[in-house]
């Protein structure tokens, strides 16, 4: 590691070289976005309903309604269909846009393999964590309350309620793509050209589109907001590593691109958190070091992309792209509402193989990130803001600039700490430079601190009552127990979750165990490997797998799935069930949770060739290739989704 400074500045904000922060915020104003007013904030939270509201609250006349209410799909049924979906009898779904349809109405048709200018233009691969976001416009405009019997409306302005029914029937869909292998994407196993490798980086990054609902069915529509961000996309850095050596390529100083782009999260103040995951898989011949060690980074760790063949920013033996590794591995907030904002990469959230990001507001309105490293044995992390994000919004900077990385401790008796991970630290001080450097190297700074070793922490979601809900979806190599990770090997995987001291901004907190998986293995509610999770406000858990589900017998094998927990009583029904090969990830609901999108990802064999007389799924007109989609289920008697 280079000699650096010691008094790097743990505060600094983002010093971007394009857009600013304020500049984001005065567009989004502009287009009476509720960032600025506070009171818009405070009251809908980031779901745009009260945050405190119970089921039988939201117009629901029968307060002992039960929170789940329909039929779930069976095991037995689930095992007999494995090639289409299922979904509850209660339930209806439809496909969204597979990997290949264009962003725009009017953009390129999907062929295969798609161009690289083609799939610039076009949905990518490997759909996973998304949000829905409804326009600004779609929004009750600010009234003056010193004229509160003219608020200047006129007889054309659309009412509250058709207000309500437009967020809820259009918006803007952020979706990332976490990857495509080269047999799906280019039809071979390795890259041929400069231009393969250029579709199979275009394909990766993240989708923003526009949806409406129009004649009963979703479809992506125009906006100027559409776009695509992809491994080449300009991007930039805040934070105290921001402007470091650490994350600069000799003399140059351009960031560029996203990938690997796994889970997400989603602010209060309308911003889309993208997650680089496994970042490893894309670079070569990178040098042994203990730091390369640590992130999975070898000789050989980029060989099944390929990338590097023709493009040496991925050789990490040029002299010319010895950090660009660094580069990747960071929580990246993009603005759904305008195309020309660069993404920000946040270095102060950390650099490691992010599962999701989920955003919390905690005392005096701080927020809170709470993050997985989904490898084995890994930690769980939070970040904490410095001061009220609603007085760091109107200063015109990120919230997610500036604050303090704490890595999780769980102790034995169901009481845990979050250990800060800042150089202020004496453990820390010696084995860092500064605070860059162990930002950069973050699963370092959590061994000194001795960090909890987690069986591979994925999602994790804030439900209503202040409880952190995270799935750890399974560990082979777990070898000697412990009470956070009771199982050895976790061949099933289980979900875990605690409640912070201090509205999520303390250092200490109670946790439990909400489902081991293993425990449903006979039962009706049989899951295993959970991976994506997204709490309600009214006390239900979307759990969706990624894994082997059953095999204990042959006759309870199933597909990957979508279930519903009521997260008072423990009960779990299955809701939806995917196709052969795909795993069920990605979760965005409409601010009435009537409507809910989740993703199918790689369906089918991933190969294309093979796809020719085994795979339908999904079934769009086109060449015969799986191709990940979308899809959209409701309520058929539009009622709240998993209710
Ligand atoms: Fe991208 Fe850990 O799932
Ligand atoms: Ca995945
Ligand atoms: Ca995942
Ligand atoms: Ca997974």
């Amino acid at each position: 590691m280079k000699a650096i400074k010691k008094n790097a500045q743990i505060t600094g904000s983002s010093s971007h070289k394009s857009r600013s922060f304020s500049e984001i915020l005065e567009a989004a104003t502009s287009r009476r976005v509720v960032l600025q007013g506070g009171v818009g904030l405070a009251v809908l939270g980031v779901f745009g309903r009260p945050l405190t509201l119970k089921a039988q609250d939201n117009g629901d006349p029968d307060a002992t309604e039960p929170l789940m209410n329909f039929t779930p799909v069976t095991v037995a049924n689930a095992a007999t269909q494995r090639n289409w979906p299922l979904i509850s009898e209660d339930y209806e779904y439809e496909l969204l846009f597979p990997w290949g349809d264009p962003i725009l109405p009017d953009g390129p048709v999907f062929a295969h393999p798609p161009s690289p200018d083609d799939q610039a233009q076009q949905v990518g691969v490997g759909h996973d964590g998304m949000w829905y976001f409804p326009h600004p416009e779609d929004f009750p405009a600010e009234t003056d309350e010193d004229d509160s019997d003219d608020d200047g409306s006129t007889d054309d302005d659309p009412t509250p309620e058709e207000l309500e029914q437009l967020r809820n029937s259009r918006g803007v869909l952020v979706i990332n793509h976490e990857f495509g292998s080269n047999s799906r994407v280019l039809g071979e196993d390795l890259p041929l050209s400069l231009d393969d490798v250029r579709t199979s980086q275009h394909a990766h990054g993240v989708s923003v589109v526009n949806i409406e609902r129009i004649d009963g069915k979703w479809q992506i529509v125009e906006g100027d907001n559409a776009r695509r961000i992809h491994v080449n996309t300009p991007v930039t850095f805040s934070g105290p590593a921001a402007e470091h050596d650490l994350l600069k390529n000799r003399d140059e100083y351009e960031p560029e691109g996203t990938l690997n782009n796994c889970a997400n999260g989603y602010t209060p103040w309308n911003t889309y958190l993208t997650c680089e995951e496994n970042f490893h898989q894309y670079f070569s011949e990178a040098p042994y070091s203990a730091e390369n060690s640590r992130y999975g980074l070898s000789y050989t760790s980029g060989d099944s992309y390929g990338w590097f063949r023709r493009d040496s920013r991925f050789q990490l033996s040029s002299p010319f792209y010895r950090n660009e590794a660094n580069r990747f591995g960071w929580v990246v907030e993009i603005d759904p509402h305008d195309s020309s904002q660069v993404p920000v990469k946040h270095t102060s959230l950390g650099r490691l193989k992010h599962e999701g990001a989920a955003v919390a507001v905690g005392l005096d309105k701080r927020v809170v990130v709470y993050m997985g490293d989904d490898s084995q044995n890994e930690y769980i992390y939070k970040f904490v803001g410095e001061e009220s994000y609603e007085d760091i919004i109107a200063r015109g900077e990120s919230p997610l600039a500036s604050g303090k990385l704490y890595v999780a401790r769980f102790n034995e008796d169901f009481t845990g700490e979050w250990v800060e991970l800042t150089i202020e630290n004496d453990d820390l001080a010696s084995e860092f430079d500064d605070q860059a450097d162990l930002l950069v190297h973050a699963r370092m700074a959590g061994d000194e601190v001795g960090a909890t070793k987690m069986d591979r922490p994925e999602w994790i979601t804030v439900a209503h009552d202040e409880q952190v809900y995270c799935a750890l979806t399974n560990n082979s190599s777990r070898s000697e127990t412990d009470s956070a990770n009771p199982e050895a090997p976790n061949v099933y995987g289980h979900i875990i979750r605690w409640k912070d001291s201090e509205m999520h901004t303390g250092t200490t907190f109670e946790w439990n165990i909400f489902k081991l998986a293993s425990e449903t293995q006979t039962t009706e509610e049989m899951f295993g490997s959970p991976d994506g999770l997204w709490a309600d406000p009214d006390g239900r858990l979307f759990i969706e797998t990624d894994g082997t589900q059953g095999g204990v017998t042959d006759s309870r094998t199933i597909c990957n799935q979508l279930l519903v927990a009521d997260t008072n009583t423990g009960e779990i029904r299955r809701l939806f069930t995917g196709v052969d090969g795909c795993e069920i990830t990605g979760i965005a609901f409409t601010p009435d949770q009537k409507t809910m999108f989740i993703n199918v990802q790689h369906p089918g064999t991933g190969n294309y060739e093979s796809s020719q007389s085994e795979q339908e799924f999904p079934g769009f007109d086109g060449p015969n290739v799986p191709r990940d989609c979308t899809v959209v289920i409701t309520r058929k008697d539009g009622g709240i989704v998993g209710s």
